[in-house]
């Protein structure tokens, strides 16, 4: 077989066969293809797209390119959920305990990453002594015991999808959705899951910042998922403004916490007892949705869902104080209060440029090697939709230091407030099966 002729038969927009979508990713992960015919076969799969088919070839050729994590001996169906990414989105931290709680085994594999915030992982540290440095047996243990462990991501996991993403990056080859789609469910299908429950953003914090795409991109993921053995459905949320109202590590906490014991903000229960409730049926708990919701519901308000993050919490090292004494969290020296200009409706919060916001405080990482401060962030007092009088706090700025003016200009560009009455952009917007 010849790289040559595979990407000539693309070019000419026909599809290629398993054995050749094999070929080309084990000898690229091999070193034994040069990036510059690979990047010729991505321009090409850019332009003439790929079939449901040669998608699911392509992610399991992926997930099959490095180690691949056996869950087998955990009892009961596991549950993965996968986010695409937005701004002060704080599920994971919430949904892990709230489903354990129910008996659904969560054994998630987490990392770090570039963004506004840190990942799930950076997060978690925020609670002083919690680590997730642990062996696979003691990750399997902990999920067969507590039903809910978190650990770092192994290092080999999907290898060709590193080299594809670095080569897609500059070759302008990223906005591809079989490329998307292969490279976000060979993670999570590597990682072991039985089924995977996702939850595709759109808005402008969003990686699809348009509906229409952002269905395109979960219809596409789901298929592939079912194609090849793991029940996979996908709900389409709202990222146009930040989730929830905390954004940062440590703040985040705190708002996961509060959102356990049933007093969180309402989009963000909303989100987890949607998604949780999917998780849920697919875990096999209840059955149906209307049923997977009551008992969501119930374990928010009747004390099981915090302690099921105590004990997961514990389990890894953490300080469970953390959960009934948030000042045992990191604590940013200063809060200041970002006061409205004028009074009106609060019509736009631009989830985007909060991140760039609370990045520039330091919550998040720029580059690899960047220090996170797990205390910074930004605490939103009103969300689009509510009013607001001139000089009452639009938000609460958690920072190291005062001189901050960059900050607030970023964030007073990003919010906008009309006279006219404005409504809570619609959270759920289509479910995917
Ligand atoms: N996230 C991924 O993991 N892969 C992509 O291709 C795009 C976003
Ligand atoms: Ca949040």
């Amino acid at each position: 077989m010849r790289m040559y002729d595979i990407i000539e038969k693309k070019r000419d927009g026909h599809p290629l066969t398993e054995e050749e979508i094999v070929f080309f990713i084990n000898q690229y992960t091999a070193d034994k293809i040069p990036d510059y015919q690979v990047s010729a076969l991505l321009m090409a799969v850019y332009f003439q797209d790929m079939t449901a088919g040669e998608r699911a070839y392509l992610t399991t050729a992926m997930a099959e390119s490095g180690d691949q994590i056996d869950l087998s001996a955990i009892s009961g169906t596991k549950v993965d959920k996968h986010s695409t990414g937005g701004v002060g989105d704080t599920t994971t931290l919430v949904l892990a305990p709230l489903v354990a709680s129910l008996g659904v085994p969560v054994a998630k594999m987490s990392g770090r990453g570039l963004g506004h915030t840190g990942g799930t992982i950076d997060k978690l540290e925020s609670v002083p002594g919690f680590h997730t440095e642990i062996t696979n047996e003691a990750f399997i243990d902990l999920v067969n015991k507590n039903k809910v462990a978190v650990i770092g991501q192994s290092g080999n996991l999907t290898p060709a999808d590193k080299k594809l993403y670095g080569l897609r990056d500059v070759t302008a080859t990223v906005n591809s959705i079989p490329l998307i789609a292969s490279s976000i469910m060979s993670k999570k299908i590597a990682s072991g899951a039985d089924a995977i429950v996702l939850d595709v953003k759109t808005g402008a914090g969003a990686f699809m910042k348009e509906l229409e795409e952002a269905k395109i991109l979960a219809e596409a993921m789901v298929s592939i998922g079912n194609q090849v053995g793991r029940k996979t459905m996908a709900v389409i949320s709202d990222m146009s403004q930040p989730l929830g109202n905390a954004i940062g590590n440590a703040l985040e906490i705190k708002e996961a916490i509060a959102t356990l014991h049933g007093e969180g903000p309402e989009d963000l229960t909303e989100l987890c007892l949607t998604l949780g409730s999917q998780m849920v049926v697919l875990g096999e708990k209840a059955a149906t949705l209307e049923e997977a919701r009551d008992k969501l519901k119930e374990n928010l308000t009747n004390g099981k869902a915090i302690d099921q993050f105590k004990r997961f919490l514990k389990a890894q090292g953490g300080d469970e104080a953390a959960v009934d004494d948030p000042s045992v969290l990191p604590q940013a020296p200063y809060q200041l209060e970002l006061p409205a200009k004028t009074s009106g409706t609060v019509s736009n919060i631009v989830a985007d440029d909060v991140g760039t916001a609370a990045m520039m405080l330091g919550a998040g990482r720029a580059t690899k090697d960047s220090e996170i401060d797990l205390s910074v962030g930004i605490v939103l007092n009103k969300k689009v939709g509510d009013s607001i009088e001139e000089g009452e706090s639009l938000l609460t700025i958690h920072a190291s230091n005062e001189e901050i003016e960059d900050v607030k200009n970023k964030l007073y560009e990003s919010i906008e407030i009309t006279g006219e009455p404005t409504k809570a952009p619609k959270l759920i917007y289509d479910m995917i099966t």
